[in-house]
């Protein structure tokens, strides 16, 4: 196994998209941000350098750091914000994780322009599963506002109501020739007939869910979050943000230019959203003359839910039986809601009757603490979190019919916390709610990856739903899309101690409060317990 060595510089540059031009936070002056490439086993060593002006933290989505949360990133959870002028090295040791992985911005909404892919390929002498392709491209998936996105989080928290709609969606930082002034800024592939090529797709977007197809082109998928899948045959993709997808595309059609295209799923959000359309252009190498228009592909409806379902519930782990953990130590059942609170002074509230949005896991609207939680534990600091994480439920009712009374939507605010045994197998029900109206809630797990069993529509059936579990073949991910009106059911062995995030990928989600934390306590063997702090920790 080998050690990289990677530099980045955080920094403003300025960027045009859509006729207009504005300073972005980078990496490097890059957007998107410089890829990683490592293999199985290695580690990164990233030399952070805030060069920008703003507070900043850097998190690695899905690496699963064994003992090691120090370097995990997510602000006031495992470390204090990287301040303008300061540094810190992070280290990013790779286990078991293949395939396409990424990293972004955990502070703020900065990881909107802050953000890049992390590819981990096959130790050295090893394969691919499949066979090997001709090329192989990143596809990342994001999202453009024209105005500032400090100013656009400071107007959204401010309102207590949605955030302002991103102005366009982005392929690999383009937003591609369907929006004005963008026919330059767009993705262009180019592939060879006959030949194979493995796409590694992320969806860095921050509050969408998307859809995403090639014209004529059928896909098969190969791996996902990290770990590889069975090859499964599609028309299309549902990725939600936080997934990645890996897959490869057979140029087998005959020569000519082909549309790419990625527009927004969000199962029939009753506001007036931005339905636009990221494009980008497979162009199969030869002689000929493009065809005029170019086809263009078939996507699922906006609110095609079957299409996300069907997607989603079609991965497989690659080995025909995995190690589902199924003698169950810690059972938690835990609602997830969009919520409404009390309006407080100076805010305005645009939303419902005069409340702002919040989010919750168990009724409990997470409040981040000012010192972080992981450096509380370690040192035995009282006060920062509180360690009665509560079972539900608190009140029990039909989580997914309408209407509610009022007073069930309010949650409580609280940094709570729940403690977990080393080696502990936790199975997670995470039920979604229609407190208040929302799409599906990609949620994500740090420190772990874990097997989705199961999945369905309504209100769980803790006596029938687990007869349906997946315990042979369930894949292995770091973010689910929840159904917004369902529940899944989730696996995983908590072997890593320290503390953990479990959040909302949807950042509108996650600052409204849709986040918890675990504490994976030590185990008994020194190989078993968490590291101790690196000497240059950012102060909070
Ligand atoms: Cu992709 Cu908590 O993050
Ligand atoms: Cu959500």
């Amino acid at each position: 196994a080998s050690v990289h060595r990677y530099s980045f510089i955080i920094e403003e540059a300025p960027y045009t998209r859509l006729c207009s031009t504005k300073n972005i936070l980078t990496v490097n002056g890059q957007f998107p941000g410089p890829s990683l490439h490592i293999r199985q086993g290695d580690t990164a060593i990233v030399h952070v350098h805030n060069k920008g002006n703003q507070n900043i933290t850097i998190h690695w989505h899905g690496v699963k750091l064994p003992r090691n949360p120090w370097s995990d990133g997510p602000v006031y959870i495992t470390q204090c914000p990287i301040m303008p002028g300061k540094s810190f090295i992070q280290n990013i040791q790779v286990t078991d994780e293949i395939g396409t992985l990424w990293w972004h911005a955990h502070s703020e909404w900065s990881r909107a322009t802050v953000h890049g892919a992390f590819i981990v390929y096959p130790k050295r002498g090893e394969n691919y599963p499949f066979p090997q392709p001709r090329a192989e491209n990143t596809i990342i998936l994001g999202e453009w506002w024209k105005s500032d996105i400090q100013a656009v989080l400071t107007q959204f928290q401010h309102s207590g109501g949605d955030p302002i709609v991103s102005d366009a969606l982005l392929i690999n930082g383009q937003p591609g020739d369907l929006y004005p002034c963008s026919e330059q800024d767009t993705f262009k592939l180019e592939a060879e007939y006959g030949k194979t090529y493995l796409l590694r797709m992320i969806n860095a977007a921050m509050n969408n869910i998307l859809f995403f197809s090639i014209a004529k082109h059928q896909i098969t998928v190969v791996g996902s979050d990290g770990s590889y899948t069975k090859p499964f045959k599609s028309d299309y993709i549902a990725i939600s943000p936080g997934q990645t997808i890996d897959f490869l595309l057979e140029a087998n059609q005959a020569p000519d230019h082909y549309y790419m295209a990625a527009k927004v799923y969000n199962s029939a959000l009753p506001v007036p959203f931005d339905h636009s359309t990221t494009t980008g252009i497979i162009e199969y190498s030869g002689n000929y003359t493009p065809s005029s228009p170019l086809s263009f592909p078939r996507l699922p409806l906006l609110n095609d839910t079957k299409a996300s379902v069907n997607f989603t519930g079609g991965l497989r782990s690659l080995a025909s039986k995995v190690d589902v953990p199924l003698n169950l130590d810690t059972k938690l059942f835990l609602t997830i809601s969009v919520n409404l609170r009390p309006c407080e002074t100076n805010n305005t509230c645009t939303g419902p009757a005069g409340h702002r949005f919040a989010a919750s896991i168990n009724n409990i609207s997470f409040v981040q603490p000012q010192i972080n939680i992981l450096q509380a534990y370690y040192g035995g600091l009282r006060g920062v979190y509180e360690e009665q994480f509560p079972s539900f439920p608190p009140l029990k009712f039909n989580f997914t019919a309408q209407p509610f009374p009022f007073k069930l939507t309010i949650p409580s605010l609280g940094t709570k916390v729940k403690v977990l045994e080393y080696n502990s197998n936790v199975e997670i029900v995470l039920q979604a709610t229609s407190l208040v109206w929302s799409p599906d809630h990609p949620m994500h797990l740090h420190g772990h990856s874990f097997y989705v069993v199961g999945s369905g529509i309504g209100n769980f059936d803790e006596k029938k739903d687990p007869l349906n579990y997946n315990l042979v073949d369930p894949p292995l991910r770091n973010t689910i899309a929840v159904p917004r009106n369902g529940w899944t059911t989730i696996r995983f062995k908590a072997n890593n101690p320290g503390v953990w995030l479990m959040h909302c990928h949807l950042e509108r989600h996650a600052t409204w409060g849709m986040e918890m934390v675990f504490i994976v306590k030590n185990g008994k063997s020194p190989q078993e317990q968490l590291l101790p702090p690196p000497s240059d920790m950012p102060p909070c």
